[in-house]
């Protein structure tokens, strides 16, 4: 085997770190900070007023196994929290709990030891119904506009929260779905909640949304005025990380038998700080830090920046208006910080605010990478098994090449020079401003790049940005054939 080519393997599994960090005291939630808001009151709120929850997994695959782990997890603490299953709508591919790989048949879950998350989660949209379309039509609560599923929507009113969950790979101003050859486009999705908003279909609305480059979905798009606030795992211009991945020995046996993650960062944190409290005591606002600190502070290289959008006022809001709260979390009040993962044998156990959190974190897109490779390394010398993840390993090194290849040559013909091209389309516009100017345009190039090159793929999501600079910098889609045709026509695809 030639060893040279895993270069990049081998850099992702050196990046595999654990650290220990000492937990920080967060604030108390003060409990006057939601009284001037006037709208905080858990009691006034909820009397006339149904909660709602559109929980999307954007992704399918073994490898991305995490994703719906995620969403999985995320209706059960819903469902916990008092939500009815008639107001939770679910996307899902559905193709993990039964999947060959899967070592625990039936079984999903979404940490190392823990609890089944599968169970008793409504199958809404599954398989070839996961798509944009839908999301929109169901967010509208327009059932007419549905092609399959369940028909369940957000048959919502004005005194209704609404919250949205979101989780899988995405790229500046796109989030994936597994079904549609379509993306959710940044300004697409957020034109829904506009339309959503004007139709006065809800009081508030709260979105959370994992994904790489995440906070493009709402730099500069999402107004600060329609009662939406949202947060994103990663800011516009940076990767969003899986953990509880293999190869983080820390935890032990469940890794190695699943050789694929079970949870991604942003994710695990905000749940499980919802597992460890009394959501009518805790607010938007005190999440926000204990998901933005247990992020950052993921492994020694910093992770990503959770970032928050929107409707800052609510951030005083309590959780509780939007999840509801597990009654037997009522007595647990917030008071530390809730990222504590799993105890330091080594230290004071008794000591509650020294504890320390290790894992193992990966960029998103290299979550396929190290699933092949940990199927690989795993396989005995010489069995099909063997040669199969080498060869799905082989096909990714290769699908991936060929993406890089295609974007250089195209912006070496569109801009004169290497130099000249990597200047526009790597340039990334100040926090604050959309990732584009025309969202026409974009969808527009994407489509061709992809008519031309083929699909863009998880891993070639991260230069929608270099499409997206094409049309902030004049290209036209004639000028996008010009240059794809002969490039793309050339190099071979996989
Ligand atoms: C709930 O709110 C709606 C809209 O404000 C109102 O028309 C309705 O009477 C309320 N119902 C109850 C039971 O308070
Ligand atoms: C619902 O969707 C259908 C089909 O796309 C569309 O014709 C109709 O106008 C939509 N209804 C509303 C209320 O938006
Ligand atoms: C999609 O929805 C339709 C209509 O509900 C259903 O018959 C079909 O089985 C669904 N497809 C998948 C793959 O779940
Ligand atoms: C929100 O603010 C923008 C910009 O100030 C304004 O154009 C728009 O009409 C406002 N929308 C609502 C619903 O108030
Ligand atoms: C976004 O993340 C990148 C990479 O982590 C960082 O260099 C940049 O400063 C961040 N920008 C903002 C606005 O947070
Ligand atoms: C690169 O850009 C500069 C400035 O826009 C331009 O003068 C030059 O001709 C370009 N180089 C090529 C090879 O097109």
């Amino acid at each position: 085997m030639n060893w040279d080519k895993y270069f990049l393997v081998l850099a992702i599994i050196v990046s595999l770190k654990s650290v220990s960090l000492e937990s920080e005291a967060i604030f108390v939630v003060d409990d006057n900070d939601h009284e001037d808001s006037g709208h905080a009151d858990p009691n006034s709120n909820h009397k006339n007023g149904t909660r709602w929850a559109v929980l999307v997994a954007g992704s399918n695959y073994y490898d991305n196994y995490r994703h719906q782990a995620d969403v999985c997890h995320a209706y059960q603490v819903l469902k916990k929290g008092g939500l009815k299953d008639e107001n939770i709508i679910v996307f899902m591919y559905d193709d993990i709990a039964f999947n060959t790989y899967n070592p625990r048949p039936g079984v999903i879950i979404n940490k190392p030891h823990g609890p089944n998350v599968y169970e008793g989660v409504p199958k809404d949209y599954t398989g070839n119904n996961v798509t944009a379309y839908n999301l929109y039509a169901v967010i509208l609560g327009n059932r007419s506009a549905l092609t399959g599923g369940s028909g369940k929507v957000v048959n919502s009113g004005p005194n209704d929260h609404i919250f949205i969950y979101y989780a899988d790979h995405g790229g500046p101003g796109v989030l994936g779905m597994p079904a549609s050859e379509d993306y959710v486009y940044a300004k697409d999705l957020v034109h829904v909640l506009k339309k959503k908003h004007e139709a006065n279909a809800y009081q508030r609305m709260v979105i959370y949304i994992e994904a790489c480059e995440s906070g493009s979905i709402f730099d500069g798009l999402l107004p600060k005025n329609i009662s939406i606030y949202a947060t994103t795992a990663s800011n516009g211009s940076e990767s969003s990380y899986a953990t509880y991945c293999p190869g983080d020995h820390d935890y032990g046996s469940p890794l190695d038998e699943y050789d694929t993650c079970l949870g991604d960062m942003y994710s695990v944190s905000w749940m499980e700080d919802c597992e460890k409290t009394n959501l009518r005591k805790e607010t938007l606002g005190h999440q926000y830090e204990v998901v933005r600190r247990r992020t950052a502070h993921g492994n020694v290289q910093g992770t990503s920046h959770v970032m928050q959008y929107g409707n800052m006022h609510q951030r005083n809001d309590l959780l509780f208006s939007y999840m509801g709260s597990n009654p037997a979390n009522d007595n647990f009040i917030s008071i530390s910080d809730n990222y504590v993962v799993h105890h330091d044998h080594d230290h004071d156990q008794s000591h509650f605010s020294s504890s320390v959190f290790s894992t193992a974190l990966i960029r998103q897109r290299d979550g396929n990478i190290l699933h092949f490779w940990h199927k690989f390394h795993k396989a005995p010398t010489s069995s099909p098994e063997k040669l199969e993840a080498k060869k799905q390993l082989d096909e990714e090194i290769s699908r991936r090449s060929h993406i890089d290849y295609c974007i250089y040559k195209i912006g070496k013909l569109l801009f004169g020079s290497q130099e000249n091209s990597s200047k526009v389309l790597n340039y990334v516009r100040p926090h604050g401003q959309p990732l584009v100017d025309d969202w026409d345009c974009f969808k527009i190039h994407v489509k061709t790049y992809e008519k031309h090159c083929g699909r863009l793929s998880i891993y070639g999501m991260k230069y929608t940005r270099a499409i997206a600079n094409m049309c902030n910098s004049g290209v036209t889609t004639d000028q996008l054939v010009a240059a794809s045709v002969p490039t793309c026509s050339i190099a071979s695809i996989n």
